[in-house]
């Protein structure tokens, strides 16, 4: 479903994705660890044709939905507004309603992305993404800065909305690769395989 061969790309001279190849099937779950700066966000970048590769190709079969590592919300919506924004048809603002009952921010469909804590625009914004119900789901660093009990509830909820989606997970969180998928790829540095 995601095929990427001999990417590269480069900023300003400095190469961020040194030839990296990659294949997904449908419904896989796969988690990109590297460290920070190692090019995860721009490989997302490059997988959403937000940018053009330098070098090589990548091929994606289907829709996305991708969950950015700066929540972006629509600052002029509130907050239902902002995931009812992506669903359609004269339920929206119910099954709005009833997507941020499951991320934990029932109370909080009229507030405005300012008035949000950062876990409550990363739910808010993880509400979105999990609405617009595209086959492809993205995460960039989702519950970075959450504290456990909030992770756990939400990796549940990631689990069982996505058990028939193909899921890419970056992240240098061990953990949070194992518990939300079965395929863990390590990158150093150049986006380049690492051994340990
Ligand atoms: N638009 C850009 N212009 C210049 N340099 C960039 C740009 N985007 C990313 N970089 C650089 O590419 C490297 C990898 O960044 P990034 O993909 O955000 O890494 P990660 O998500 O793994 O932390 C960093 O050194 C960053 O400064
Ligand atoms: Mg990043």
């Amino acid at each position: 479903m995601i095929r990427v061969e001999g990417l590269k790309k480069s900023y300003d001279g400095t190469v961020v994705i040194d030839g990296l190849d990659l294949a997904i099937g449908k419904g896989e779950k796969t988690a990109i660890l590297a460290p920070s700066g190692c090019g995860k966000t721009t490989l997302l970048r490059l997988l959403a044709g937000f940018e053009k590769p330098d070098a090589g190709r990548v091929t994606v079969d289907g829709k996305a939905a991708f969950l950015f590592q700066e929540v972006r919300l629509f600052p002029d919506f509130d907050v239902l507004e902002n995931v009812a924004a992506v669903l359609d048809g004269k339920d929206a603002k119910k099954n709005a309603a009833a997507w941020l009952v499951r991320v934990g921010l029932s109370g909080a469909e009229h507030k405005y992305p300012d008035e949000l804590s950062g876990g409550m625009a990363q739910r808010a914004a993880l509400a979105r993404a999990l609405a617009l119900d595209r086959p492809i789901l993205y995460m960039d660093e989702p519950f970075k800065g959450l504290d456990a009990g909030s992770k756990s509830a939400l990796y549940a909820l990631v689990k069982e909305v996505c058990a028939e989606k193909t899921l890419l997970l970056v992240t240098h969180d061990e953990e949070e690769a194992r518990i939300l998928c079965q395929r863990i790829l390590r990158f150093g540095p150049g986006m380049l395989p690492s051994g340990e």
